[in-house]
């Protein structure tokens, strides 16, 4: 894909073998005990759709939450952050809330370069081209890669870096990979340099429940998605229909905790890995965990990752929080 725009320059590194690592972790995650598939195998075009349908349910907060605090309080974060001249964003996708971001930094007069950082060309090219329209003299570094691999790629920028990573996605790694990747990122800044992380946080279980046990069966769709995918891209024959969304707090680790659970005793087969996988009436597979925080502690998820907080906005309920981290 070619551009024609001068200020815009996208790199691409995904991996040519991309299909090989999905046929090893999900025949690693099929093997173990309970089973479990990793959260990014919900994401083809029609887990997208879903995805974009749950942040629009009622019971689902954590999507309206950030973009309020962005909406309100751009102008503060950017004015803890130190002004920074390039705002890189992890995930970046539409950029939809980011433009909070971008127009607070242009009024500030701090705006220099945007790199959007996802693992889809197609949306970071077409994200690009929209944005250098509506920030004249912007410059766009795009690194189109997964940014969990690929995050060393990150460019410097002038001015001092902003990293956002919104969504709350930092709540879905489980600790070990959540402190290496923090970690990693804690070693790509310079003194200047600030992370903008979205998490949400603990409250009530019913309410926490409920955001991923909507009334309407979106979440249950998007859940079960990830075995349409399977099917697809792995020749299997799961039957959706033979399993049921379940999602419930766990207090003690202060997370959900989501699965799915076989309706039946059933073999499912996976062609692409010529694997034939039993499933017991009642089993569940994890497809994915979502950490909820407190201030406190995600005080000491930074300072184990070697960087301390150093901003903290919430929305008015304070349901969830847009922390700023400095590295040291
Ligand atoms: N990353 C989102 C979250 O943790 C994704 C999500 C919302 C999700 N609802 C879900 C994942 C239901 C699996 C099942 O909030």
């Amino acid at each position: 894909m070619t551009t024609t725009e001068p200020q815009i320059e996208i790199e691409v590194h995904l991996a040519a073998n991309g299909g090989a690592t999905m046929a090893r972790e999900v025949r690693l995650g099929l093997s173990t005990d309970p089973k479990e598939l990793a959260p990014k195998y919900f994401y083809d075009e029609r887990g997208w759709q879903l995805f974009e349908r749950i942040t629009e349910l009622p019971e689902y907060y954590p999507t309206r939450a950030e973009r309020a605090i962005l909406a309100d309080r751009s102008a503060e974060i950017l004015a803890a952050a130190g002004e920074p001249g390039t705002l890189v964003e992890l995930g970046s996708g539409s950029a939809a809330k980011t433009r909070h971001l971008l127009s607070a930094m242009r009024d500030a007069g701090c705006l220099d370069t945007y790199v959007p950082v996802d693992i889809s060309e197609e949306i970071t090219h077409e994200t690009a081209e929209c944005l250098v329209e509506e920030y004249p003299g912007l410059a766009i570094r795009g690194l189109v890669c997964d940014f969990e691999h690929d995050l060393e790629r990150i460019p410097d920028g002038g001015g001092g870096r902003l990293v956002a990573f919104l969504g709350g996605t930092i709540g879905n790694l489980y600790p070990d990979a959540r402190r290496e990747f923090l970690a990693r990122l804690a070693a790509l800044l310079g003194p200047e340099d600030r992370i903008l992380l979205g998490t949400d946080l603990v409250k009530e279980p019913a309410r926490l429940e409920a955001a991923y046990n909507d009334s309407s069966g979106v979440t249950a769709e998007f859940n079960k998605n990830v075995l349409r995918v399977l099917n697809r891209k792995l020749g299997g024959d799961f039957d959706p229909d033979a399993f049921e969304h379940v999602a419930r707090y766990d207090a003690g680790e202060a997370r959900m905790d989501i699965r799915l659970r076989s309706l039946a005793d059933q073999t499912v087969r996976l062609d692409g890995l010529e694997l034939e996988i039993e499933f017991a009436a009642g089993e569940e597979m994890r497809t994915e965990i979502s950490s909820k925080f407190t201030r406190e502690r995600l005080e000491a998820v930074y300072e184990e990752a070697g960087l301390t907080l150093a901003g903290w906005f919430t929305d008015q309920a304070e349901d969830y929080a847009l922390s700023l981290a400095a590295p040291g």
